[in-house]
């Protein structure tokens, strides 16, 4: 609650204005598909009358969206819960009951546990089940402290509400769209096959549907998610399998839809239409995200990943073949048990061959359940923080060297927001790299030729060059 919505009772006490309703409050951790879930809770959150709270002082109603990827991930969810329990307390010292809710993957891999850490948690609910937020509020006022982790049988997306329009616009002209979900390939390292559970795809008709109604709001940009989406095969309305690429081709044919990207890919699944649509749909964006984790064959082995490295190289030489500017992008893990010195070197050498965009490299974190946090050799912290801080080096020039490259090229830029200064907009070029330029806001949802003109360090500065493209 904000300092102007406290109305002063007929006592001189402080109290929040009756007329104001609850507030919720969503904070989300982790990767993209966690922002969409939290969004939707927020839509779930608003159908059951709550407004959103700004401040998460002003919250009735508190959920955090976890993620449980590496251990630093989910212990800081405990951290934050100690904190919350202290603002419910004094809130319920001030007669405002505050409802505090545990969602996505920490509440999907430890459940009731959470409850014992941490007893002011009311509910505890996995990515799965989110969809029944309001039954589990109504169960949690009578009785708190209740855990659903359970994988219904029921499609989760088709209980959810609608996106309001009015939402969809605060949200902005770049939209994230789960189109498929879990994960069956089980490497060593992970956690998501557990929290996520099996793959699974949405039929083809309600992603459009989806997407149709993003657009009708001004999104010009969707990001198709899941945690293997180049493995997605939903059904059509003949009932046929269709794979990504067509699901792409039908998303970039929407009224409004100028781009479209996809998120996270694996190597095993980069089908020979899914390479072509790189050179085929003029939409789709010339970005990858391709995680491999690792350059040396044998960690690639023994993380189960199905693929050597020179698979790998094969891929991104036959993506540049149908998409020659296209920007690469990677996930590292360096210190997996067992790698050497030689192996993490492997890994040096195959993002220099590669010359990735950007690419986000971690410190191997046995994670509990997982068949890699029981193996022998596990690599101490020394050595993966010196092989952290080489491999971040590497990835760091590569990205600017990527970025120095489109200085005084002409780039499409989809406008998003307003920038840091007066009179600025900033919006991303179709390598996902911000680009700022001089610019009134009206060019938010704008695609425009912008000249670039210098890389700074975290952005590009341009020039708009054309009215509209
Ligand atoms: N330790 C470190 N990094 C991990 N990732 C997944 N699991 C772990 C782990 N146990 C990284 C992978 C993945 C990214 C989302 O997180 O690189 O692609
Ligand atoms: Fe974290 Fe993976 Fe869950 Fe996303 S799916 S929130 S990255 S554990």
């Amino acid at each position: 609650m904000s300092e102007s919505t406290v109305l002063e009772n007929a006592h001189g006490i402080a109290s929040p204005a009756r007329d104001e309703g609850p507030r919720a409050f969503i904070k989300s951790f982790g990767c993209q598909m966690n922002v969409y879930d939290a969004e939707r809770m927020g839509d779930l959150a608003a159908e059951a009358g709550y407004r959103e709270a700004s401040r998460v002082e002003d919250a009735d109603l508190i959920v955090l969206n976890t993620c449980h990827i590496r251990e630093r991930a989910s212990e800081k969810i405990y951290s934050e819960l100690g904190k919350l329990r202290q603002l419910k307390e004094e809130r319920g010292r001030a007669g405002r009951r505050t409802m505090l809710v545990v969602a996505g993957c920490v509440a999907q891999a430890e459940g009731a546990e959470i409850l014992r850490r941490q007893p002011a948690v009311d509910i505890v609910v996995g990515p799965q089940s989110y969809h029944r937020l309001p039954e589990l509020l109504s169960e949690a006022r009578i009785r708190p402290g209740v855990v659903d982790t359970e994988f219904p049988a029921e499609d989760k997306f088709s209980r959810l509400p609608a996106s309001p329009l009015d939402t969809i616009r605060r949200r902005g002209v770049a939209a994230f769209v789960t189109v498929q979900e879990g994960c069956d390939k089980f490497c060593s390292f992970c956690v998501v096959p557990y929290t996520r559970g099996a793959e699974a795809s949405r039929p083809v008709a309600a992603v459009l549907e989806e997407i149709a109604r993003l657009a009708g709001a001004g999104v010009r940009e969707v990001t198709l998610l899941g945690q293997n989406v180049n493995a997605y095969h939903g059904l059509d309305g003949d009932g046929q399998a269709i794979g990504l690429a067509g699901l792409i081709h039908a998303a970039s044919l929407t009224r409004g839809i100028s781009r479209v990207r996809y998120t996270t890919s694996h190597p095993s699944d980069m089908s020979d239409d899914l390479i072509e649509a790189h050179r085929g749909i003029p939409a789709l964006a010339p970005y990858l995200h391709l995680p491999i984790q690792s350059g040396s064959d044998a960690v690639l082995k023994s993380m189960n990943r199905r693929h050597r490295a020179a698979d790998y190289l094969d891929i991104v030489a036959r993506v540049r073949a149908a998409r020659p500017d296209i920007a690469l992008s990677s996930d590292f893990i360096v210190g997996y048990p067992g790698e050497t010195d030689a192996d993490f070197d492997r890994t040096l050498a195959l993002v220099r061959a590669v010359g990735c965009a950007s690419a986000y490299a971690f410190k191997y974190s046995p994670r509990p359940g997982t068949p890699a946090a029981d193996m022998a050799r596990q690599v101490d912290a020394g050595t993966k923080e010196r092989r952290l801080a080489e491999l971040q080096g590497l990835i760091e020039e590569q990205r600017q060297a990527f970025n120095r490259a489109t200085v005084g090229r002409r780039l499409e830029v989809l406008f998003e927001k307003p920038g840091k200064r007066e009179g600025q907009v900033v919006g991303r070029s179709p390598y996902m790299q911000a680009v700022f330029a001089d610019g009134p806001k009206s060019l938010i949802g704008a695609l425009r030729q912008v000249e670039i003109l210098a890389a700074e360090p975290h952005s590009l500065r341009g020039r708009i060059v054309s009215p509209a493209s």
